[in-house]
């Protein structure tokens, strides 16, 4: 498929989504080494660079086997990426794929994520032919589930304590959209 030969940059009226470079560590690791956006879905922040390096290193693997396909975020005129949204667990043969997404916490709540999610979820239903993207905040998450709710994502349920951090078992809530529920 060509998008996973060619990667497809995208554009949004106040961003670039490109794809995420090994020189992209910097930026990356700005916000992956935050405990207050890492806590939000329950992974621990990024120690070193190394440790985002090696997360690109991942993210470009899984893109070359077809598993998933990751945009950085930054803003025009500005090449530095203040967040990442992706596609990942891609399951070609269902046509469904999981969406991720974090972002700087000095960029929040301008509705940059709603406009990069916008342009992937699009880009999804119709260049990648998915049929179902689905997302599992965890219940604590709010920001996350009222931005996928606000996307247009249905709750399907509430796996209760699938999730174990930080000492404390964790409710994950499980939300989907269909492409034919999508308004492009
Ligand atoms: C979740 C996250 C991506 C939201 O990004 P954002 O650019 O701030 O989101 P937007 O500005 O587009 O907001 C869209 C909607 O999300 C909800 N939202 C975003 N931040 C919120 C907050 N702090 N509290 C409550 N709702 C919030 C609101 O419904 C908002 O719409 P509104 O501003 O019209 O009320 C960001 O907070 C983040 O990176 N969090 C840490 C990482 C993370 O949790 N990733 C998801 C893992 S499942």
């Amino acid at each position: 498929m060509t998008p996973f030969t060619h990667f497809p940059p995208l554009s949004t009226p106040r961003m670039d989504l490109r794809q995420v470079f090994p020189s992209d560590a910097g930026a990356v690791f700005a916000f992956k080494s935050d405990p207050e956006v890492t806590s939000r879905y329950g992974q621990e922040p990024h120690a070193a660079l190394s440790d985002t390096q090696g997360w690109i290193e991942r993210l470009q693997t899984g893109y070359e086997q077809r598993e998933n396909i990751a945009w950085g975020m930054a803003l025009k005129g500005n090449p530095g990426l203040i967040g990442v949204c992706l596609f990942w667990n891609i399951d070609h043969a269902s046509h469904c794929a999981e969406l991720g997404y974090e972002l700087h916490p000095s960029c929040s709540r301008q509705g940059l994520m709603t406009e990069a999610l916008t342009a992937i979820i699009d880009f999804g239903f119709h260049e990648l032919d998915l049929h179902r993207i689905e997302a599992c905040p965890l219940a604590p998450n709010r920001p996350s589930w009222e931005l996928l709710q606000k996307l247009g994502f249905t709750h399907e349920g509430r796996l209760r304590d699938r999730h174990f951090s930080q000492d404390q078992f964790i409710d994950m809530l499980y939300y989907s959209l269909l492409k034919d529920e999508w308004k492009s």
